[in-house]
């Protein structure tokens, strides 16, 4: 498992440019050792690049095209999110699930499409409230695996995958770390089996009412490599706080590994 912990801000859709420079004046002032990266509205792309620019905080988009160019009314590609200096895009959030009816091949096509542009895919998988409650959870998790694992074969190992349950998501019910260090095992297992990597090779995050308060917890799970953040990201300091959080951890399993 990689000693560095990442740490994804998703703004949805909120924020503005001046949100953007006031997160610019924060890092500047000093930031923790860890990776941070804010996935903003494409609007903000722009601001993020030229205020982020200079710092250790990266930036990324929240959707893109399985398509390069073409008449796709009200689409990004991956090529213009490049453009803009982003290095991430969420893929496959359950909200684009929900709202848009993704599904898990529309999300591979695009997937593939952003690692061929330079892009880190981060995608989204999670069971919903009933699947869980149907013990669901192991079913769900393999085929929204495996649909990827067909499509993008070797180039799976290029991607970072975020456990989202969604009923953890925006609720303040965030998983159990027993829970979230049982179900990311089985993500590591199941993308071994199927595609031979080996643990740690594909970061797996968490995400779903990640705060200040329990980042702790569940970042010094070995078997997390991150987290997924959506309403605290939008806060400077509970994002600084979550970004300390995944720097001691950084600091404790690096010191461990040695
Ligand atoms: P919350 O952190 O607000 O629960 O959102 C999680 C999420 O959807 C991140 O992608």
């Amino acid at each position: 498992m990689t000693a560095t912990k990442l740490v994804i801000g998703n703004w949805k859709m909120n924020g503005s440019t001046a949100q953007v420079r006031a997160f610019g004046e924060l890092v500047r002032r000093g930031w923790p050792a860890c990776e941070a990266a804010l996935c903003v509205p494409h609007p903000l792309l722009s601001a993020a690049q030229t205020v982020f620019g200079a710092t250790p905080l990266r930036w990324g988009a929240q959707d893109c095209s399985a398509d390069d160019d073409g008449a796709f009314t009200g689409d990004v590609s991956a090529g213009m999110l490049r453009e803009f200096g982003a290095r991430y895009v969420i893929l496959g959030h359950s909200e684009r699930r929900a709202v848009h009816g993704e599904t898990d091949g529309q999300i591979a096509a695009k997937v593939q499409r952003a690692v061929a542009a330079g892009l880190t895919p981060v995608v989204c998988i999670g069971e919903t409230a009933e699947e869980r409650d149907g013990e669901q959870t192991a079913a769900v998790l393999r085929r929204q695996l495996l649909q990827l694992v067909r499509t993008l074969g070797s180039d799976m190992a290029s991607i970072v995958v975020a456990y989202e349950p969604v009923w953890a998501i925006g609720s303040g019910d965030t998983a159990a770390p027993g829970i979230i260090d049982h179900t990311h095992g089985f993500i590591a297992a199941t993308l071994a089996f199927h595609v031979g990597l080996s643990a740690g090779t594909v970061r797996i995050l968490y995400g779903g009412s990640v705060n200040s308060r329990n980042a702790g917890a569940i970042l010094s799970c070995k078997t997390v490599a991150g987290v997924l953040v959506g309403g605290a990201a939008l806060n400077p300091a509970e994002f600084t706080e979550i970004c300390k959080a995944a720097a001691r951890c950084s600091a404790e399993e690096t010191s461990e590994a040695a």
